[in-house]
C-alpha cells in the first residue's frame, strides 16, 4: 500500500503545545463522584457555571472536528416544564432545576466543514493535506446527495475497494452519518456531566424522553436526534439511589 496518502503522510505543522501536568486524583475524584442523579434540592446552578460546563463540553474530540452536535440547554420555563413532562416527568427530569438536550446534528456537516475551511483558509502555513481533506475527503464521506441517493453506490465502492486495500468503512448514508454525529455526541455529554462533577453540582444523563415531542419542541429537523438529555442540578441526600454496580473489569477489559 502507498505510504504517500491523506491518512499516512504526517502533514508539516509549525504548531506546538506542550502537554500541561495534571493532578491524577483530582480526576479520579471526579470520575469516581459523577454518578446518576435522580434527585436534586432546589439550588439552581448560576448560568455561568452552566455556560462554562457547555463550553467544555464542546472541547471534546469529534470526528474531523465537524463538531455535529448541539446543546439546548432550556431556559424558558415553559419549555422547561414541558420537557419534564416529555422525559415521562421521572425524578431525574421532574426535580432537576436545569434540563439540557444534546442533539445530533448528522444534517449538519457542511457547517463544520465551513468552521475549518475558514479556519485554514487565511493561513499561509497550511499543509496541502488539510485543505483536500476538508475540500474534498469531508464532501465525498459525508454527503449523500440527495435523499442519500449516494449511499449504495458509495458503500458498494468501498466494499469492492476493501478487496484489496486497507480502506476506512463509512460513515455512510442515513443510519452511518447518524450513528457518527451520536458518537461525537455523546463524548460532549460525558464532557459535560464530568465538568458538572467538578464544579460541585451533579447530572444524569436521560434516554427515557419521548423524541417526536421533544424534537417538536425544539424545532428541530428530521435528521436532527436527540443523543441525551442531561438533568443537572445538586444532589438531594436521596438523589443516589444505590452504590455503583458494575460488572468485573475482566468482562469488559480485553488486552489482546
Ligand atoms: C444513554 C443513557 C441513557 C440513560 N437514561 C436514563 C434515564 O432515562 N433515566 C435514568 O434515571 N437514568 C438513565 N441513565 C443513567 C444510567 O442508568 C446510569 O448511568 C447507570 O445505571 C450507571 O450508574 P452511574 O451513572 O451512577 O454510574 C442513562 C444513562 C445513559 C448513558
Amino acid at each position: 500500500m502507498s505510504d504517500n496518502n491523506i491518512f499516512s503522510k504526517a502533514p508539516n505543522i509549525m504548531h506546538t503545545e506542550p502537554a500541561i501536568e495534571c493532578n491524577f486524583e483530582e480526576f479520579k475524584k471526579v470520575v469516581e463522584s459523577r454518578r446518576s442523579v435522580r434527585n436534586y434540592t432546589q439550588e439552581s446552578i448560576p448560568d455561568e457555571v452552566v455556560q462554562e460546563c457547555l463550553r467544555l463540553g464542546l472541547l471534546a474530540p469529534n470526528s474531523s472536528n465537524l463538531q455535529p452536535w448541539e446543546f439546548y440547554w432550556v431556559r424558558s420555563e415553559d419549555k422547561l416544564k414541558k420537557l419534564k413532562a416529555f422525559c415521562l416527568n421521572q425524578p431525574a427530569a421532574r426535580t432537576a432545576p436545569t434540563l439540557i438536550a444534546c442533539v445530533a446534528r448528522p444534517d449538519l456537516w457542511k457547517r463544520g466543514q465551513r468552521i475549518n475551511q475558514e479556519y485554514f483558509a487565511n493561513r499561509h502555513d497550511t499543509p496541502k493535506s488539510v485543505h483536500a481533506y476538508y475540500n474534498k475527503l469531508v464532501p465525498f464521506v459525508y454527503g449523500n446527495g440527495p435523499l442519500h441517493i449516494l449511499a449504495p453506490f458509495k458503500t458498494l465502492a468501498v466494499v469492492m475497494l476493501g478487496l484489496f486495500k486497507v480502506i476506512p468503512r463509512g460513515p455512510f448514508g442515513r443510519s452511518g452519518n447518524l450513528l457518527w454525529a451520536t458518537k461525537t455526541t455523546a463524548l460532549a455529554c460525558e464532557n459535560l456531566m464530568l465538568a458538572f462533577r467538578a464544579a460541585g453540582y451533579d447530572s444524569c444523563p436521560m434516554e427515557g424522553f419521548d423524541e417526536v415531542r421533544v424534537k417538536d419542541l425544539l424545532d428541530l429537523p428530521s435528521e436532527a436526534a436527540v443523543t441525551m438529555i442531561i438533568s443537572a442540578g445538586k444532589r438531594s441526600p436521596q438523589g443516589v439511589y444505590s452504590e455503583r454496580i458494575r460488572g468485573a473489569q475482566d468482562m469488559f477489559i480485553k488486552k489482546v
